[in-house]
């Protein structure tokens, strides 16, 4: 299993360029089911989640072929609407499949995506707007059979602005006869992306990024060619590693509007930020004030970002809160921090963190995707040497992180 053999001690300096969000990919890579055609995608980042979405769309029927960060699609012979379980369980995301094969099919059949180490992961949401869209699904042993006769549009209101629910109702009332209006919508980014990317291809949806998202149902979706957003949760975490280890870095290919609570934190916390046309600079001071931190859907701090910036704080001055409202299950790497010297104490969905001058390197391994992360930018500041072991939960998020730190100073060996 590979590992990251981090430095300690290091200071960024330099520039860096962000790759395609994983997280706006995804869904798009899933919504060109809804085609017939040739779809072309720009800044689709080269990880392991990226790879699994491709196994399953080609088990489905679909070629899809990477030239560098562009893939070519051709979804003309898809039939399939079956997903095996193994592949399923692969990868949460698989779960954005059920609104575009519901949508050109009006079958589909897949495992649970079960849950991963963040939490358990229910789907009730992407169901309940499905089914008001005129589905009729079944659960039951460790499967979702779902099919409708037609797919009519509606109103969905959901409980919680779930990302992957608002994305699976896009993707299913795209091509429904009449219109549907989502309230209660996640706002994301991401989601913007997917409406942009949908109305490229002839669909026509409007009121993505607030909370009401209305989509009038099309005949078809024609063929299109279109960029995936930059990934703002790397920006978030290359920021935060600046934060940690002092220095000053540029950020290019980055739509700061995206981070505006994350730079708001970091400038409470004593760095010094600039914004200017698609890119963030960092200054980063050597005082870290300790401040307290919420994750909330967005607008609010992202939960993504919560492990890395946690790691920050566990050398920030004085006593700070982070409370995880999102996720059930998410201090996985407060574990492996502690090893390192940090002083937290978590209690249910809180976080205290008791700032202590410096960490110190040792072995720790990676518990999730995000964890990971927060662990390797742990070992730039921590004294001496820090192992990071199980590397691949990072690659499955973030495209070759190691590169894009040792181009600004660090010194990371992947082994
Ligand atoms: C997306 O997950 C992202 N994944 C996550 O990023 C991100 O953390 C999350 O949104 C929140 O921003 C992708 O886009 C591939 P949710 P998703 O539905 O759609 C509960 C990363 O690290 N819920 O907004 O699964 C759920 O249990 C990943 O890149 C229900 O109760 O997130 C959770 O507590 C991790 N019922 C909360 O809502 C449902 O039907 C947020 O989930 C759906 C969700």
């Amino acid at each position: 299993m590979e590992k990251f053999i981090v430095t300690g001690g290091v200071q960024l300096n330099g520039c860096v360029q962000v790759s395609g969000a994983k997280n706006a990919a995804l869904p798009i890579m899933a919504a060109t089911l809804l085609s017939h055609g040739l779809t072309v995608l720009h800044d689709v980042p080269e990880l392991r989640d990226i790879a699994m979405m491709q196994n399953i769309m080609k088990l489905l029927g679909a070629s899809v072929v990477r030239e560098g960060h562009t893939l070519v699609i051709d979804t003309v012979a898809v039939t399939g609407t079956d997903i095996p379980e193994a592949l399923m369980r692969e990868m949460r995301a698989s779960v954005f499949l059920l609104g575009p094969l519901l949508g050109r099919f009006h079958q589909v059949r897949l495992s649970y995506p079960g849950g991963c180490a963040i939490g358990p992961r229910p789907i009730n949401l992407h169901i309940k707007a499905l089914e008001k869209l005129g589905a009729h699904i079944k659960e039951g042993s460790g499967y979702i059979d779902a099919e409708a006769k037609k797919l009519v549009g509606n109103e969905i209101t959901f409980d919680f602005p779930s990302v992957g629910a608002t994305e699976n109702a896009m993707m299913a009332a795209v091509l429904a006869e009449g219109t549907t209006v989502i309230r209660n919508a996640a706002r994301e980014p991401e989601i913007v992306d997917l409406q942009n990317f949908f109305n490229s291809m002839g669909g026509r949806v409007g009121g993505a990024g607030t909370d009401c998202i209305f989509i009038r149902g099309v005949k078809s979706l024609h063929s299109t060619e279109y960029q995936i957003m930059p990934d703002r949760i790397e920006a978030g975490t290359l920021l935060i590693a600046t934060a940690m280890t002092g220095g000053n870095v540029i950020i290019g290919n980055i739509n700061h509007a995206c981070l505006f609570s994350v730079m708001d934190k970091l400038q409470e916390i004593g760095s010094v930020i600039e914004c200017r046309g698609n890119a963030i600079r960092i200054k980063a001071e050597n005082l870290r004030r300790g401040v307290d931190i919420k994750t909330l859907p967005y607008p609010g701090f992202p939960t993504d970002l919560q492990a890395p910036m946690l790691s920050l704080l566990t050398i920030a001055k004085g006593t700070s809160i982070i409370s995880e409202t999102i996720f059930e299950n998410r201090f996985k790497h407060v574990d492996e921090l502690t090893r390192m010297g940090a002083k937290i104490k978590v209690e249910g969905r809180t976080a205290v963190i008791r700032g202590v001058d410096a960490l110190s390197g040792t072995c720790v391994a990676a518990p999730d995707l995000r964890a990971g992360g927060a662990l390797v930018l742990a070992g730039l500041v921590a004294a001496g040497t820090t192992i990071v072991d199980e590397v691949y939960h990072i690659d499955r998020g973030y495209e070759r992180l190691e590169e894009k730190l040792n181009s600004l100073g660090a010194i990371i060996l992947r082994k």
